[in-house]
């Protein structure tokens, strides 16, 4: 929906712009279409159509845009190809036949965060400079952060059933993603700094611990109070996560 969106709104005045955005759009149309068919099997539906009347817009500069997308499009490479790697080598653990299209499915995400990529650099203040830096280690710490807790917290039966080990799958896609956008960002994370790993296992147990406050039966304000100092942990940990020593990539290397 964003990269249609663009698309339509870009198309008057850089037409090029406008066909690679429909492209992408269209690549993750068909990825939705994948999806919806799949939910229709388990009776379940979920229609987005309305979401662009219903929701209200938030205005973000674009290049935090590019930042984000472009990491979620590199991050979603990796995770699909690893799942997809895993059933390539045991194929009795593929549950369903929508694994069977994770290899061209991961292609064209990969596709789709070299274009962002691109996008980024069409603007050196978006690779160079303090700023630039400050912003990446934001985005990669938010997005490492999160896809890890979901994954750990939320979803580890999901591997399970597919005969993965999850922590094993989360670290080793960081890992491959944080080394991949050092074609993009100015700086990466330091993965090998055992400090970044204890903090978010710290993370985990909080999250749990959320999660726990959040189920029970007492009034709003109760689990409120019970969710707070949790989450002033996690504020804690995630500040301490951005202010750890990032790794500076020189440019040289990259280009
Ligand atoms: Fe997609
Ligand atoms: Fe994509």
């Amino acid at each position: 929906m964003l990269y249609k969106e663009i698309a339509v709104r870009v198309k008057a005045k850089n037409p090029l712009m406008a066909e690679i955005f429909s492209l992408m759009s269209r690549d993750e149309a068909r990825h939705a279409g994948f999806l919806n068919k799949a939910m229709q099997d388990f009776d379940m539906v979920l229609d987005l159509s309305g979401l662009s009347q219903t929701k209200k817009y938030t205005y973000f500069e674009p290049k935090f845009i590019f930042y984000a997308t472009y990491l979620s499009e590199k991050i979603g490479y990796w995770r699909y190809i690893k799942i997809h790697q895993h059933l390539a080598a045991h194929p009795e653990d593929r549950v369903y036949p929508i694994f069977k299209f994770f290899e061209s499915w991961c292609q064209d995400e990969s596709r789709h965060g070299d274009f962002c990529n691109l996008l980024l650099k069409t603007d050196r203040r978006n690779i160079e400079g303090w700023q630039a830096k400050l912003w990446s280690r934001f985005f990669l710490l938010s997005v490492f952060a999160t896809m890890y807790l979901n994954d750990l917290v939320n979803r580890k039966s999901f591997y399970e059933v597919l005969g993965m080990d999850t922590r094993q799958y989360v670290e080793a896609v960081l890992r491959d993603t944080n080394r991949d956008a050092a074609k993009a960002f100015p700086v990466i994370l330091d993965l090998e700094n055992p400090e970044f790993w204890a903090r978010l296992q710290d993370c985990e147990t909080s999250m749990a611990a959320i999660a726990q406050a959040q189920a029970g039966e007492q009034p709003k304000w109760q689990k409120a109070i019970a969710k707070l100092p949790h989450q002033l942990k996690l504020a804690g940990h995630f500040l301490k996560l951005f202010l750890l020593k990032p790794i500076a990539i020189d440019p040289a290397s990259v280009r």
